[in-house]
This record gives structure tokens, sequence and C-alpha cells, in this order.
């Protein structure tokens, strides 16, 4: 065992399965203390088992770790507030969250039901907001605390996933606010974004060329969970881990400007803005009409 995390209590939620079990057990092994939360569902969110959950607790306990078990679901605000609960009733205190619970209903945008696309925005976003919520006001009293959230490459956009994609678009978002709201706390909020071989990578029908392990994305995570990381001020960051790399995206920011000489108007805009705002090139649009070639050339095709 190490002691990176030593005395801290962290709660993970996606815990019993994939990448959150790997946290899960590799922050017990740096010394927190876990609450390993996990509703234990398939992959499109249906048929839950307490067992998931209750099965990685004995894997840490097993291992000379602590850790309790909670089988509720994030996209409940009951749910997040149980997680942070337990916490305090098991452990008197929470250092980390860390919101990795992750579902899938893949459907092209015109087909796509309210059925496909309501439980995948309830679990990965308003999943995070549940437990972010009832974590964050527990940091703000302890005036420390780390919020993790978990997004993924494509929130650039994704051509049959997009209430994926929105819902991973608005965890950077709310990583961003509660980075800016609770800075003065001194609590610390950041995304990852990973590339690991899960039953949820399976699925994607293209062969990943830069893709890792669970505890890859895990040591990342006891990275940012540290007091390392907040003394080097990490905060409001998205980190992309695929195996051996590490990657730091970019802050959105305004690229080109062009200001009226009074007010706009439609025609004025036409003329003007193909020579001075112009358009930023979308590298997620280059990549799939370069699978479109390839699969018309009946090759499989690649992506990063
Ligand atoms: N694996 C990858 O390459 C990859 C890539 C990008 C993003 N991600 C993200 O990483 C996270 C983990 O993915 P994974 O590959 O380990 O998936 P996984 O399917 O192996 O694990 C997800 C876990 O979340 C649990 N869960 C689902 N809904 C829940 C709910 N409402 N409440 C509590 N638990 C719930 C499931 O039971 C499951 O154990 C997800 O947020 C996913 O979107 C993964």
């Amino acid at each position: 065992m190490g002691n990176f995390l030593a005395g801290k209590v962290v709660a993970v939620t996606g815990a019993g399965r994939g990448i959150g079990r790997a946290v899960a057990l590799a922050a017990a092994a740096e010394g927190a203390r876990v609450v390993v939360n996990d509703y234990g569902v398939a992959m499109d969110g249906g048929s839950p088992t307490s067992e998931v959950a209750s099965g990685v607790v004995k894997e840490i306990e097993a291992a000379g770790g602590e850790a309790v078990a909670v089988a509720d679901d994030v996209s409940t605000m009951a749910g997040g507030q149980r997680i942070v609960d337990v916490a305090l009733s098991s452990y008197g205190r929470l250092d980390g969250v860390v919101c990795v619970a992750g579902i899938l209903r893949e459907r092209m945008l015109f087909n796509m039901t309210e059925d496909e696309w309501d439980p995948v925005v309830a679990t990965h976003l308003k999943g995070t907001f549940t437990v972010f919520r009832a974590a964050s006001a527990v940091m703000r009293r302890q005036r420390a605390g780390t919020l993790i959230g978990f997004t993924s490459g494509n929130h650039q956009g994704s051509v049959s996933q997009a209430n994926y994609s929105a819902a991973k678009g608005g965890i950077i978002s709310l990583v961003r606010s509660a980075a800016l709201g609770l800075h003065k706390y001194g609590v610390t909020a950041n995304a990852v974004a990973p590339v690991a071989r899960t039953r949820m990578s399976a699925n994607v029908p293209m062969e990943l060329s830069e893709i890792g392990e669970p505890e890859d994305v895990a040591a990342l995570v006891v990275y940012l969970l540290s007091d390392s990381a907040r003394e080097y001020g990490v905060t409001g960051q998205v980190y992309t881990v695929a195996g051996a790399k590490i990657a730091v995206w970019a802050q959105p920011r305004e690229l080109r400007a062009a200001y009226a000489d009074g007010s706009w108007t439609a025609e004025r805009i036409a003329e003007v803005l193909p020579g001075s705002v112009g358009v930023d090139p979308m590298p997620m649009l280059e990549r799939v009409e370069g699978m479109e070639r390839a699969a018309r050339a009946g090759d499989r095709p690649n992506a990063q």
C-alpha cells in the first residue's frame, strides 16, 4: 500500500466496474477510505443490482483497505446525497468525489427517442451534479476538497451519440463552474477524458489507436485527488488519459473578432465574416470524413 492519499476519504461513482472500479482500488491502495457507489446496471442503464458495489468493497477489504458500498442511482438527488452522507457517517469527512458512472444509448440524432436521451443525460450530467451538489456543501465547510467529473473526447461531437456527447460537454462546463464558484473555499474541480479498455469502449465501432487500461486512468485520478495536485493549483482543467499519454485540453476562448461600424446587418456580415472572423475547422468532422472515405474503400476505419 502507498500513502499518496493517506487519511483521505474519497467517494467514487460507477465504482463497480471498469474505470470506476480501478479508481476505487487505486485510491484505497494509496491509503484512502473509499465510498464505492454503483447502481450495478447493464450498459444501457437497465437491470440494477447491488452486488456490483459490494463486490468491489470486498476486493478492497481483502487487500487490507477500508470501503463501504452504496448501490444508489446517481441520477437522483437522494442518491447523490446518500453517497455523501455515507462518507460522513462512516468516516467523518469527505476529501474527494470522482463521478465516473455512465451509460450508453446509441442512436442517430434523427431517430433518437426521449427514452434514449433522458437517461443518458440524467446519468452523466445530472449524476455529476447530484454528487457535486451534496459534496461541495461539505467541502465548502471543510475549506478543502476535490471534485472530479468524467467527460470524453466525444464532447467535441459524436456521429451517433448526441445524448452522450451533450452530457459530456455539459460535465466540462459544470466542472469549470465548480472550479470558479468554489475556488475561494479551497475546493478544486477537474475533468478526466479517459480512453481505456472496458465493456463500454469494447462497443466503439472502430480501432482506437491510443488506448490504455483502467489502471492508467486511476493513476491520474489519484494524482488529481492528492495534495500534490492541490498544491500545484490544478483546477478547472480537462485531461485526456489514454495509456501512456496524458494531455491537457485548451480553455475555450474566442479566436477572431470583427466589429461593426454601427450595427450589423445580415448583408454586411455576409461581406465581412468570410474574410475576417471566418470558421474554425472542426477536427472531428475531418476525421468523420476520413472514416467515410475508408468505409467506401472497404477498409476498417481508424480513429484516435
Ligand atoms: N472506457 C472508455 O474508453 C471511456 C471513454 C470516454 C469516456 N468514458 C467514461 O468513463 C466512465 C466510465 O466508463 P467505463 O468504460 O468504466 O464504463 P463501465 O460500463 O465499465 O462502468 C460504468 C459503471 O457505472 C455504473 N452506473 C451506470 N449508471 C449508474 C447510476 N445511475 N448510478 C450509479 N452507477 C451507475 C454501471 O453499473 C457501471 O458499473 C463513463 O463516464 C464513461 O462515459 C469511458
